[in-house]
């Protein structure tokens, strides 16, 4: 009985990793293009922030991003706490007291400002929607405290894999979607989409030397295609940045970072590259600030649940071997 029971299981397990192994992983956002998973320090069971990682991913925030972004669910404190960037305390202090924030009414009922205390919540750079979108050419620049998890990568596999890939992310502990994303989003940003050629009904991309040689060809950021109709070319429109990470390929966000924007002050280089992967973990964190307690705290049970399977595994023949067959 127990044997026919393992052997399906294994049978089981054996299927689902051919299924597995003849479905290559494709991580691609909406736009279909291959986002690559990155290693991060916080993935898998046993992660955790890297300190100077996160302290530099604040300063890429603070310098570039928070021109236009908000990280409204954050505290100056939170930067001084445990498991986060870990500041002293007296520097989140300091940097509280440059900011202007809004207090009142006073004994005259009128507001003011005052500079930051370490329990203000770190100021937004727009009071409303509405002067946001203004300040933007009509685009609405989210509020980056939660990203890291309201974005994902939608994994492109055929439906009979994705049991496969389920298990495969438990098994491995992959939650770092959101931060593939925002890896390929900083750094995705391309001169001009392809020109493409109508061909029986479908766009077909050129290579750039042709698409040189025949100028009048139309450059698509996408193409939509349904069945029975001809594609159609989705032109870039006014303002519009070509970013290939981007569902639709087109954004309202100019390219925030390139080389040498950020200086850091711990010798690591200023690359487009490094900019992006610090300021990434820093929304990850953001997002998440009880990540390694609650990865810890994971580990730690699972390891108390294995332990006490094996001593009821134990307690159960040894009770049960008493009574004759
Ligand atoms: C000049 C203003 C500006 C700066 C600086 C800027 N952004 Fe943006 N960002 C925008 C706007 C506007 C949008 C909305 C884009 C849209 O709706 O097409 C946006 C959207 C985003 C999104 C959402 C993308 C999505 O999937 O919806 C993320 C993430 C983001 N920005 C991250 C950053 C990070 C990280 C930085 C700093 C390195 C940064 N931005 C700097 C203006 C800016």
């Amino acid at each position: 009985m127990t044997h026919t029971y393992l052997k399906g299981l294994a049978c089981l397990g054996v299927a689902l990793s051919l299924v597995g192994a003849a479905a290559a992983p494709v991580l691609a956002s909406g736009g279909g293009d291959a986002i690559e998973p990155q290693h991060w320090s916080f993935g898998g069971i046993r992660g955790h922030f890297d300190r100077p990682q996160l302290q530099r991913g604040f300063q890429v925030y603070k310098e570039v991003c928070s021109t236009c972004h908000g990280i409204k669910r954050l505290s100056f404190r939170n930067l001084s706490e445990k498991g986060g960037p870990e500041f002293p305390e007296e520097g989140a202090k300091g940097l509280a007291e440059t900011y202007k924030v809004n207090d009142g009414p006073n004994d005259q009922g009128k507001m003011f400002k005052r500079p930051g205390r370490l329990s203000d919540r770190i100021p937004s750079p727009f009071d409303n929607e509405q002067q946001a979108r203004s300040a933007n050419n009509g685009a609405l620049p989210p509020d980056l405290s939660l990203i890291a998890l309201a974005r994902k990568v939608e994994a492109e596999h055929p439906f009979y894999a994705l049991p496969y890939f389920m298990a495969k992310d438990i098994v491995t502990g992959y939650q770092e979607g959101g931060s593939d994303y925002l890896h390929a989003l900083l750094t995705s940003y391309r001169d001009a989409p392809p020109a493409y050629k109508m061909d029986h009904g479908h766009m077909v991309a050129m290579t750039e030397a042709d698409a040189k040689a025949n100028p009048s060809l139309p450059r698509c950021a996408s193409i939509t295609s349904e069945a029975g109709a001809d594609d159609v070319c989705n032109k870039m429109a006014e303002g519009m940045q070509y970013n290939v990470a981007y569902p639709g390929h087109q954004i309202a966000m100019p390219p925030p970072l390139r080389d040498g924007v950020v200086k850091y002050a711990d010798g690591t280089p200023g690359t487009l590259e490094n900019y992006s992967r610090d300021v990434t973990a820093f929304l990850a964190w953001a997002a998440d600030p009880k990540l390694e307690e609650r990865k810890r705290l994971g580990l730690m049970s699972m390891l108390y649940l294995l332990v006490v399977a094996g001593l009821l595994y134990g307690a159960k023949r040894r009770i049960w071997s008493k009574i004759p067959h």
